[in-house]
């Protein structure tokens, strides 16, 4: 970012940040993922620290490139079940001004996790897995929040049909955070790759609208939050 405007303007704010994506166990051997790395969710805690805010970091099955280099400024907390990432954020939550739920939390679990691994002896050649919607972590955020508290959600959208201003303005309103982000993603695009776009909107419309690295749109997302 741009030096010296807003360095320090976090100074006294505590920033709980959760980054990463859920497990879904089925057995004690496999589980339900998905793609996020946790690089978008960690360059926001980085981006927060560097203004001077005290930051929780929730890694969810983060790996330890990614998280290793940023323990000396961030604290970090461990989950990897969305059931785990509720009750660290609900643990978290109440000591904490700004809440950034980057994390991708998995929207269903299996309806029973098998102790014993899952086996194809006796299969008829498929597989019927019963899933059960998880808890909404954010929408429950939204619900418990006090007065001065600002919730952040995140949304990875594949645009289709609406475009991407579209789809963060209605998921905004869905959830109800303050803010949301929202980053385009597809087969090559937003999770590995290193040009990410991002726009955040309110209940105005965009606020910012960014297109670059994982840590240029971190800072984009850190400015409109101190911003707000
Ligand atoms: N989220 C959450 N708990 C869930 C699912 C999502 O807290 N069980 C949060 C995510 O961390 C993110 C925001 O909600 O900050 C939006 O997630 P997203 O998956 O885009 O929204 P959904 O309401 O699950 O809608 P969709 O059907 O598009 O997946
Ligand atoms: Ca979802």
């Amino acid at each position: 970012h741009a030096p010296g405007a807003l360095d320090g303007f976090a100074a006294g704010q505590r920033w709980l940040v959760t980054a990463g994506g859920t497990r879904e166990p089925l057995d004690p051997v496999r589980f339900i993922g998905n793609r996020s790395s946790g690089r978008q969710g960690v360059e926001v805690a980085l981006a927060a620290a560097a203004r001077g805010a005290e930051v929780t970091l929730v890694a969810v099955n983060v790996e330890a490139a990614v998280l290793d280099p940023v323990r000396a400024r961030v604290h970090v907390v461990h989950a990897s079940t969305t059931a785990e990432l509720e009750e660290a954020v609900a643990v978290e939550t109440p000591s904490h001004d700004v809440v950034v739920m980057a994390a991708a939390v998995s929207d269903y679990r299996l309806a029973e996790v098998s102790d014993e691994k899952l086996r194809k002896e006796n299969s008829d050649g498929t597989l019927t897995l019963t899933l059960v919607e998880t808890n909404d972590i954010l929408a429950g955020l939204v619900q418990h929040r006090t007065d001065d508290q600002i919730i952040v959600g995140f949304a990875a959208e594949t645009p289709g049909e609406m475009t991407l201003t579209e789809r963060a303005t209605a998921k905004r309103e869905r959830k109800g955070c303050d803010l949301l982000a929202a980053n385009e993603v597809g087969w090559d695009k937003g999770f590995e790759s290193a040009d990410n776009h991002l726009i955040v909107v309110d209940e105005h419309g965009v606020v910012a609208d960014v297109e670059g690295s994982k840590r240029d749109t971190a800072e984009a997302l850190v400015t409109a939050i101190l911003a707000r």
